[in-house]
């Protein structure tokens, strides 16, 4: 059985911080979790949590809107490629035509793989996503007054990594995460952990000619994706293992506030992370106020006033 539960979060950087919450409340209508900055580094960038109401690991997507400070990233292998969320069977003709009415850039024609049907549109600063229909999703609905419970997106579905060489990078998913591997169609291998089905799928894309990207923060790709563990406990199993196996950079299990953050490579060259799932949204804001203010954590608190001073204002 493997410590992975499925997905916590994944991370994007992407380009204005009001456009990403316009598309990710207003077009997709998902719930702004938590307002915060960026960790890492001198400069305050927001970092903007999205999911569902409740926050649940599984259902968040977050982003730093790197724009401000002009920093791209270069999208290429080595990379999390489409975010994809789940919404129920018969709900792509209802998002089609809002794509279209919200002026959201999609693909003409609807996909099928793995027997789901699958819509691709775009981030405006070009990540790729798909909706994914599947009836075999329970988590609450991300509904809004326009995005009746029928077809809500129920949260992440999967991530589709684009890999040059999957020779590595397909054993490590079981030795190393335990992950079981489902099939393959076509370029696409999948692998699926715990109970899987959505939240819990990871595929490969094998894209053996695609120049490998960046990894650093900036505007235009997924920086990462969380895998959600239990605890710190947990983290250091998995670093044991990952550095019995020869990956001695695991990082060690940093303080994000809201969970403990362990960070490794992929053989493939996709930042992985184990994210703790023992914290929570609620340390700050009591659940059904989440993300109503901007949050800092106790050691940059005293800073509150400068730091939003150099951050644009934004509405959700
Ligand atoms: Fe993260």
């Amino acid at each position: 059985m493997s410590m992975i539960k499925g997905f916590h979060h994944l991370t994007a950087g992407v380009s204005g911080a009001q456009e990403d919450v316009d598309f990710y409340v207003k077009v997709l209508g998902q719930s702004l979790v938590k307002k915060t900055v960026l960790l890492d580094g001198e400069d305050p960038i927001y970092h903007l949590y999205y999911g569902n109401a409740n926050g649940d690991p599984g259902t968040l997507v977050t982003s730093f809107p790197f724009r401000q400070k002009g920093v791209k990233a270069r999208p290429g292998s080595g990379q999390v490629r489409v975010i994809n969320y789940s919404v129920p069977v018969g709900s792509l003709a209802f998002w089609r035509s809002r794509f279209q009415n919200m002026g959201v850039s999609h693909d003409r024609d609807v996909t099928e793989r793995f027997s789901e049907q699958r819509q691709r549109f775009h981030h405006p600063c070009g990540i790729e996503f798909d909706l994914v229909e599947t009836d075999h999703d329970t988590r609450a609905p991300c509904v809004a007054p326009d995005i009746p419970a029928a077809v809500a997106i129920r949260g992440v579905h999967s991530i589709t990594l684009s890999l040059r060489e999957v020779a590595e990078s397909i054993p490590f998913m079981a030795d190393a995460l335990g992950f079981r591997y489902v099939g393959e169609s076509g370029p696409h291998h999948r692998f699926e952990t715990a109970a899987g089905g959505p939240g819990m799928v990871v595929e490969f894309l094998h894209e053996p000619d695609r120049l490998q990207g960046s990894s650093i923060y900036g505007e235009g790709t997924v920086h990462h994706v969380a895998f959600a563990v239990d605890s710190m406990a947990e983290q250091m199993v998995l670093k044991e293992r990952l550095m019995a196996m020869g990956y001695i950079d695991t990082s060690e299990s940093v303080n994000r506030n809201y969970f403990r953050s362990l960070y490794f490579k992929m053989p493939g060259g996709v930042i992985f992370e184990a994210a703790t799932t023992d914290i929570g949204f609620a340390i700050d804001e009591a659940p059904g106020h989440f993300g109503e203010e901007f949050q800092l954590p106790p050691w940059l608190r005293e800073r509150k006033d400068e730091l939003l001073g150099r951050l644009e204002p934004i509405v959700a």
